[in-house]
């Protein structure tokens, strides 16, 4: 990706994702997650203080480098043990129905071919395996909307691949998984371009 994508946009998602308003969501968004879990776009581990003490691992899916190193000391403050464990959404290097649990945090709006990275959280989870997600897409209001899609083809440059526009319930529910609770808003502070999110748990078909 070159230096900008490899070591500056790390540290930019570092900084803007660890505010308040996302740690809130963090904490929201981690409650009730058990057992063996996959977290796919690990970032720099900005989700580590969240975890519930009934997580007993984490795999933690994750291309960038950078992203690893800046989660140094939240992974030494951990109290669940956590192991970069793929580098790939889009295949995971896991057997088929391991985990209790996944976690994404804004990340489905930048891996390339979402439906491969859902077909592949659909096999790794175990049948009945809660997906926790809190992601922004697709907003609700049709003005937002337009300039969404305007605005798109810059956020995709600026942002390493980042797109506006996708509806990641309806990507949710059309990869098969069952919506078990979503909240849809706009994030406060936020524009409502970036901030169109969508909090909740899909369930993995038995
Ligand atoms: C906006 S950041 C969010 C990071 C983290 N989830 C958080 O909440 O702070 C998107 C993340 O997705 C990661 N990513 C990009 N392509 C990916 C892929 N194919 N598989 C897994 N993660 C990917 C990026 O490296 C980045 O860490």
């Amino acid at each position: 990706m070159g230096v900008y994508g490899d070591h500056v946009l790390p540290r930019i998602i570092n900084g803007v994702c660890n505010m308040k308003v996302a740690r809130e969501q963090r904490a929201r968004v981690c409650e009730g997650l058990s057992g063996e879990v996959v977290e796919i776009g690990f970032g720099s581990g900005l989700n580590i203080p969240f975890y519930p003490a009934a997580v007993t691992s984490v795999d933690a899916v994750e291309p960038a480098d950078v992203g690893w190193k800046l989660a140094r000391k939240r992974l030494d403050a951990a109290t669940v043990p956590v192991q970069r464990s793929g580098l790939d959404g889009q295949s995971l290097p896991f057997g088929d129905d391991t985990f209790d649990a996944a976690l994404s945090t804004w990340t489905m709006c930048t891996i390339p071919d979402l439906d491969a990275a859902l077909r592949e959280l659909r096999r790794v989870l175990k049948p009945g395996g809660r997906l926790h997600f809190v992601e922004h897409g697709l907003a609700p209001d049709p003005p937002v909307q337009r300039w969404q899609h305007r605005l798109e083809p810059v956020q995709k440059r600026v942002f390493g691949g980042c797109h506006l526009t996708r509806p990641i319930v309806d990507l949710l529910t059309g990869a098969g998984f069952t919506i078990a609770e979503v909240d849809v808003f706009y994030e406060e502070g936020a524009p409502k371009v970036v901030g169109a999110n969508s909090l909740g748990v899909a369930v993995s078909p038995d």
